[in-house]
């Protein structure tokens, strides 16, 4: 089992930013395609804070193409119901990196798969460089409940890149039914 630990060096915000993260080293995108559940999720910004305690566990789907490009599918629980998301991200020439078009703040971002053992979790960083506030980083499992030691690691991490306590959750179970059964397998 190579569960290796990031090592991280701890500067001034700015410079861990721009601190090279490299992603999982020999990532395997059939291994790493699939369900996902978003166990944890930093996000430190101040329009997101009101909806913290609201967050819950959501649902992913990996669909790689034969180039190398992602779609990422994620179903949220609204007050409008349960409601998917397509997010399409683009290969670079750099496994288990990628950039993706966010429509919701137009600029590019880029997706490092920091660390994973593709059967039982994730840790991605998603990142604008010189924009802390459209930082994240998301703790993914291939089920809902991950051991404390993995939780533990995704805190260090969201930490370590300058996440304050609040702003690093672990939220509870989302519905069972969202997706609605027989979607999404
Ligand atoms: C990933 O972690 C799980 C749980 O510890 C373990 O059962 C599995 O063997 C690991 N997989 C790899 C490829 O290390
Ligand atoms: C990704 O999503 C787009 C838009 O819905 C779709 O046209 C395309 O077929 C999808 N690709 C895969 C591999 O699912």
């Amino acid at each position: 089992m190579r569960i290796s630990v990031v090592v991280m060096v701890t500067l001034s915000y700015v410079t861990a930013l721009h601190a090279d993260v490299q992603p999982q080293k020999d990532f395997n995108l059939q291994r790493f395609a699939g369900r996902w559940f978003r166990v944890g999720l930093a996000y430190d910004s101040a329009a997101f804070a009101p909806y913290r305690d609201k967050m819950r566990i959501s649902m992913g789907m990996i669909t790689p193409h034969n180039n190398g490009n992602v779609n990422l599918t994620m179903w949220d629980l609204t007050p409008a119901g349960c409601v998917s998301k397509l997010y399409r991200y683009e290969r670079t020439n750099k496994a288990g990196q990628f950039t993706y078009l966010s429509t919701r703040h137009s600029m590019m971002k880029d997706i490092t798969v920091v660390e994973t053992n593709y059967t039982e979790y994730a840790l991605v960083l998603k990142h604008k460089k010189f924009e802390r506030e459209y930082t994240q980083v998301a703790l993914y499992g291939r089920s809902r409940s991950l051991r404390p030691e993995i939780i533990q690691k995704f805190r260090d991490f969201a930490r370590s890149r300058g996440f304050p306590p609040e702003a690093v959750l672990t939220p509870p179970h989302g519905a069972e039914n969202c997706p609605p059964i027989g979607s999404g397998r």
